[in-house]
Parts: C-alpha cells; sequence; structure tokens
C-alpha cells in the first residue's frame, strides 16, 4: 500500500483492477446527460421553477412559472461578524498511482484514469504542451467536439477498448466508463475533499452522519462509509444510483451502512428539514443544470441559496463540514463565499473558498477545475 498526498492530507493507494472499452453509452451521462438536455430546453434563462414539477409532454406548452421557493433567504444580510472567511485558497491534488494529469495544453488534457489515457478538450488550458505530439497520439481514447464542459461531443477509440475498467482510490475500487458527456465516473480533483472528509469522520471518534447530495457514482459516499460513518447518497439518476451500487459490490463495502436514494436533491433536503433530520457532514456537488427523477428542474444559480440554507438547516449540533464544489467555471469562486457567508453566519464557524486544482505528473503546471466553500464550526482545523 502506497500513501500519496494531496495537498492536505494523505489517502491510501494501491494497484489498479485494469481493463479497458470502446464505445460510447449513450445511457452514461447521467447528471450530465440530464443537464445539457435542461439547458438545451430552457436556454440560459433564470426560471422561477415549481418546488416538484412534472416534466411537461413534448407536445404540450410547459407550465406557467410559479413564484420561487419560500427557504430562499429574504430580508436583511445577517450579522457576517460570526463567520470568518479565509480566501483565495488553493487545494490541489497533485494525482495518484490510478490518475494523472499527464500534459496540457492548446485547449485539450491529457489524463491517465487507470490504464487508460484519454484526451478531452479544456478551455482552461490555454498554454503549450510539455509532451511531443507522438505521446498524445498515444492515447486509448479522445473526446471531441464541444469545449464546453457537459457540451455534446463523442469518444475516438484507438482500438477495441472493454465497455467498463477499474480505478482505486484508497480502499475504494470503482468501475470507469466513457460516457457520452466526457466524463469517465470520478472527478478526480476532489479527492483533496474527500481525503479532508475522512479524516474529520476518523478524528471524530463518534457516529458521524453523512449527506452527500448530487452523489453521482458513490466514490465519496464509500470513502465515508469506509471512514466509518452512516452515509445517506442522494442523486435523482437511476442509472448513477446503479453505478454507485457496482462500486459498493467492488470496493466490498456491501455491509457498511450506505442509504442509496434516487430522488431530486432539493425534494429530499426540504423532507428532511421538515423532519428534523440531521446530519455532521453534507457534500454538495451540483450540475449546474439537472433534472430530478419527475422532471424537477435543477438551475443552480436560482436553486443553491434555498439548498444551501436548507442544508445549513440540517447540520447537526455537533457538525463537521458542509462542502460545495461547483463547476459553473463562469461564475467566480467569490459569488458562492459570498453566498455561503451569508447563510452560514448564524452558525459562526470559518470558511474556505477557492479553487480546486489538478497538478500535472512531471510537471509543475496547476489546472483549474472548480470552485469551492468549505464551512466548519469553531474549533475545526482550518
Ligand atoms: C457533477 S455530478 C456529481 C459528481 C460527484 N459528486 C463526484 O464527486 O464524482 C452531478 C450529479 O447530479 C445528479 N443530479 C442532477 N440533477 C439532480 C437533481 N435535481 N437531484 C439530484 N441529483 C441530481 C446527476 O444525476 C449526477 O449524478
Amino acid at each position: 500500500m502506497k500513501w500519496i498526498s494531496t495537498s492536505e492530507g494523505a489517502i491510501a493507494g494501491t494497484a489498479a483492477g485494469r481493463a479497458a472499452r470502446r464505445q460510447v453509452d449513450p445511457g452514461a451521462g447521467i447528471g450530465h446527460h440530464r443537464a445539457h438536455h435542461c439547458r438545451r430546453i430552457f436556454g440560459a434563462k433564470t426560471l422561477s421553477r415549481p418546488p416538484i414539477s412534472r416534466r411537461p409532454p413534448a407536445d404540450k406548452p410547459k407550465p406557467a412559472p410559479e413564484p420561487p421557493r419560500l427557504a430562499r433567504p429574504r430580508g436583511l444580510l445577517p450579522d457576517l461578524g460570526r463567520i470568518r472567511s479565509t480566501w483565495p485558497v488553493i487545494l490541489s491534488t497533485p494525482g495518484w498511482e490510478d490518475f494523472a494529469l499527464i500534459d496540457m495544453g492548446e485547449g485539450e488534457k491529457l489524463e491517465r484514469y487507470g490504464e487508460m489515457t484519454i484526451v478531452r478538450p479544456e478551455p482552461q488550458a490555454l498554454g503549450s504542451r510539455r509532451l511531443p505530439p507522438a505521446q498524445w497520439a498515444k492515447a486509448d481514447a479522445a473526446f471531441t467536439g464541444d469545449v464546453e464542459e457537459e457540451g455534446p461531443g463523442r469518444w475516438r477509440f484507438e482500438r477495441p477498448l472493454p465497455e467498463s475498467w477499474q480505478m482505486r482510490l484508497g480502499n475504494v475500487r470503482f468501475a470507469c466508463r466513457f460516457t457520452s458527456f466526457r466524463h469517465v465516473g470520478i472527478f478526480p480533483e476532489q479527492v483533496t475533499h474527500w481525503t479532508h472528509m475522512q479524516e474529520r469522520i476518523r478524528a471524530a471518534r463518534r457516529p458521524v452522519k453523512v449527506l452527500n447530495l448530487f452523489g453521482y457514482t458513490g466514490i465519496a459516499s464509500l470513502l465515508a462509509a469506509e471512514a466509518g460513518a452512516q452515509v445517506t447518497h442522494v442523486d435523482a439518476s437511476k442509472k448513477a444510483i446503479a453505478w454507485a451500487r457496482e462500486n459498493q459490490a467492488l470496493s466490498r463495502l456491501d455491509d457498511k451502512p450506505i442509504r442509496w436514494i434516487c430522488e431530486d436533491a432539493m425534494k429530499f433536503v426540504a423532507r428532511e428539514a421538515r423532519r428534523g433530520s440531521r446530519y455532521d457532514i453534507i457534500l454538495v456537488d451540483p450540475p449546474k443544470y439537472g433534472r430530478g427523477p419527475n422532471g424537477e428542474v435543477w438551475d443552480i444559480f436560482r436553486d443553491l441559496p434555498e439548498m444551501l440554507t436548507l442544508c445549513r438547516d440540517l447540520l447537526s449540533d455537533e457538525p463537521l463540514d458542509l462542502i460545495l464544489t461547483v463547476y459553473a467555471m463562469r461564475a467566480s469562486f467569490v459569488a458562492f463565499q459570498e453566498l455561503a457567508r451569508e447563510i452560514l453566519a448564524p452558525r459562526g464557524g470559518q470558511l474556505q473558498s477557492g479553487e480546486l486544482v489538478l497538478t500535472e505528473a512531471g510537471g509543475d503546471r496547476a489546472l483549474s477545475t472548480s470552485l469551492f466553500c468549505r464551512w466548519q464550526p469553531d474549533g475545526g482545523k482550518p
């Protein structure tokens, strides 16, 4: 077993189980497919969406917009004096045995996921490439298409590849697939959050309840369970839940207390708040746009204030963390920080905000991937 460092800690990595795959699985885009579909339907407008709307049939007009939800912060700004903010914070993930950012430049990135090397569009890779073209040409697969995150495109394969392959992160094993929206089942830059979360769970030395919202393929949920937490994992996509359960079986963590819930995240947190449920750690990793199982529309710019407010109210009396990760790169982390500061101010504590970056293997450049805010109560590790 080898210990690899993130900017904040260490996570156990071991050799990967390895295989590979050939073609696009049109259903495997999961949230990203939904997200894109949703964006096409609704364009870039901010909608006032009913709390629990049904997807309108294609041949019927859209229902009239309903007023925004009540949990959205209203009234005057609270006293922000109780919360301390640290920003900008850059949390970097240098990679581990099964993942490397090999090179980047000219609007693309070359990465290794397990034994599979892939090329994908990367609008933030503005500079030159470190490696010669022959090295890039050896990649197993390349995604060509829209440079926009979640934009349409297709995979090109250099040779026949298996349907899925495996990767490992610490004691968690998971399946990777070429999804139709360019992702393969893990967002490696989030390892820095997951390592931190595992440390917090282990250090608590008490039962810890974790809520993982928009949980996708369940890697964070499995790492939390492996560290000893009781986990509630929520995702709108049946395919994502099935993939997460597959990862649970691959990780041999079937006996761990994980509730897999296929539901609209907003609907779930609203109900949990009404019931008085509480969690010690809440992970919120929403897409920009998404759909609940019954067609409920998620729009980050409209719905995040309400979501964070409900999450704040779901925090236990001895909370450990609330971690928000956002891939809406056209927004600044400052926007999310100021929202989180306002919503969490009544609880005091400390807030870190900034960006998650990947650092390249064999070089020292950083690639920005997403924005984050991380809240902890006073007395927590900053
Ligand atoms: C960006 S991914 C999450 C990444 C994941 N947490 C990780 O770290 O690998 C977005 C996920 O949100 C889900 N999703 C989209 N809209 C949703 C909604 N309204 N309610 C719940 N989940 C939703 C998608 O199915 C998808 O799995």
